[in-house]
């Protein structure tokens, strides 16, 4: 009897461990899932970040993106110019008049901008 007792316990004690162990697993993958940068993260960075200089639409039509004059980001002969590497650079260190996000962006962070500029072409 004692040594049943013993057993479901051992048995309980492996089954408690192993949810433990599954279970943060699960949470550890949400964690990963909620870091890595996705294009809705994106829109909400533009907004945040970007569109005061650039216009939510990204054609930088306002005063304020005139005054300091901010990139169209539509316009479609600087869209073929420009590279992938190099939106990341202007966004990473800045440019002219436009800060550098290095310290307030991940590296995903600004990775997951640039297909979001992409998109802003008219
Ligand atoms: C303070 C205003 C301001 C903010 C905020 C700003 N920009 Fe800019 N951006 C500019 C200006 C000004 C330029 C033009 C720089 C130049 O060519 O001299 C520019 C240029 C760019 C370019 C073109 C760079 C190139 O190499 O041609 C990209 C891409 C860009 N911005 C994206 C962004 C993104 C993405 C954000 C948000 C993370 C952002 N900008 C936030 C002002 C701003």
């Amino acid at each position: 009897m004692k040594q049943r007792l013993k057993l479901s316990f051992l048995i309980m004690a492996i089954v408690a461990a192993s949810a433990v162990v599954f279970g943060s697993a699960r949470i550890n993958s949400a964690v990963a899932s909620a870091t890595a940068a996705t294009p809705f993260d994106a829109a909400a960075i533009y907004s945040s970040k970007c569109a005061k200089c650039h216009g939510r639409d990204g054609r930088a039509q306002s005063l304020h993106a005139k005054h300091v004059h901010a990139r169209d980001l539509t316009a479609a002969e600087w869209q073929n110019d420009v590279s992938d590497e190099r939106i990341f650079n202007s966004i990473s260190n800045g440019k002219g008049k436009m800060p550098s996000f290095k310290k307030s962006l991940s590296e995903n962070d600004i990775n997951s901008l640039i297909p979001y500029v992409r998109g802003l072409r008219k």
